[in-house]
């Protein structure tokens, strides 16, 4: 890709641009530059909640896609800004095809596109499930941290739903310092099941492993509870499973009934969010008709404005927000670019020219 000046604009005091290269950057590359980076991906993820607290971003609604012919599955844009040290704004498009599964290939697919910041030109298109997957992990993983801080550390965890993002949060638990006696899974499918196992059973964990055949034994053995269903309503709504006070990491967001989340101490990422598309602090909103039920978000945690009490089961449920997947995506950008393998379409742009 060439820059790009038109000869007689140069006359005037006008500043001028030149029209980024476009990059694209495969699901391969994406893994080199993540793998391993753990710790720093959740840090990144702590200051884009921080940044998003304090209003340096531009988060609007996601919109979902739907289709009458297909019920199950939807396709979700999330735009957003960033601002702070990132500055970039963008698009993550990301299908779920949950019957994908049975057929050998994964529920998620996604691109995420930047945009750079002064010319709005896309900049790259970069291969996202791995992304998305990533930063939904490293925000799970932050999360048990900050909101255990002020109460005994769990050391048993348990998987309610084992897929592909549940085996991202546990190598985002593992990789920023957490170790557990226990690791407790359930899974309605029982191949999902075998193969959570067989990658617990790969990975460095020395924890005990247990099968559970239903989600109340998981639950009432575990104190950390991950939820990474693809539940469309709750399934779960005895409050007494939960008297020993666990920490939720309420992942897919639609497991828990709302007399759950009301007997529960309430954090989600971003509250305009998460009171929508029928979550369950949605149903909890709409059982109540008010907000009540809701303690604050992470950020307001993190910033000491909330603070979590120890014998109160307590309940995370994250969105997903637009900004965390470009803060990660262009921290991919980054990394591929100093590695000098960034593969740029040449002329991708290339009506630059304003009368020809
Ligand atoms: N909040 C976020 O930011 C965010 C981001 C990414 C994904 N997600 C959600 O995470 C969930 C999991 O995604 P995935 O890619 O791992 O899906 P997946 O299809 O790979 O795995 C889901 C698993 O859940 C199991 N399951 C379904 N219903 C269940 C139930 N009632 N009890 C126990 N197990 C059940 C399925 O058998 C399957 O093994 C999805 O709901 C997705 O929307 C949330």
């Amino acid at each position: 890709m060439t820059a790009v000046r038109e000869p007689a604009a140069e006359l005037d005091d006008t500043p001028q641009r030149s029209a980024p290269p476009f990059a694209v950057i495969s699901g391969r590359q994406v893994q080199e530059a993540l793998r391993g980076h753990e710790k720093q991906v959740t840090e990144l993820v702590e200051a884009t909640y921080r940044l998003h607290g304090a209003g340096d971003s531009v988060n609007p609604p996601s919109y979902f896609l739907r289709f009458p012919d297909r019920p199950s599955a939807r396709i979700i844009a999330l735009p957003a800004s960033i601002g702070g040290q990132v500055r970039v704004d963008g698009l993550k498009w990301i299908s779920s095809f949950p019957d994908n599964v049975a057929a050998g290939i994964p529920r998620a697919s996604a691109v995420l596109i930047l945009n750079d910041h002064d010319t709005g030109y896309p900049f790259a298109c970069l291969e996202a499930s791995v992304i998305s997957a990533t930063r939904t992990a490293a925000s799970a993983a932050l999360a048990a941290d900050v909101l255990s801080r002020d109460r005994t550390r769990p050391t048993r965890v348990g998987f309610v739903g084992v897929g592909l993002i549940a085996r991202y949060i546990h190598t985002f638990l593992a990789g920023t310092g957490w170790s557990f006696d226990e690791i407790g899974l359930h899974d309605l499918s029982p191949d999902s099941a075998a193969g959570f196992r067989g990658y617990l059973e790969q990975s460095d964990d020395a924890a005990r492993i247990t099968v559970h055949d239903t989600a109340e034994e998981l639950i009432r053995s575990s104190d950390l509870i991950v939820f990474a269903t693809v539940a469309g309503q709750p399934h779960i709504g005895d409050l007494s499973w939960f008297e020993h006070a666990p920490l939720v990491l309420h992942v897919s967001l639609r497991d828990l009934a709302p007399e759950i989340l009301l007997a529960s101490t309430n954090i989600v990422d971003d509250v305009e969010h998460c009171l929508k598309a029928d979550t369950s602090p949605h149903l909890a909103e709409q059982l109540t008709g008010n907000r009540d039920f809701l303690q604050g978000t992470l950020d307001d945690v993190m910033a000491g404005r909330v603070t979590i009490p120890p014998h109160r089961p307590v309940v995370f449920s994250p969105f997903g927000l637009g900004v965390l997947d470009l803060a990660v995506g262009k921290y991919v950008y980054d990394q591929v670019l100093g590695s000098g393998e960034m593969h740029v379409v040449d002329e991708f742009f290339s009506e630059l020219r304003r009368y020809g």
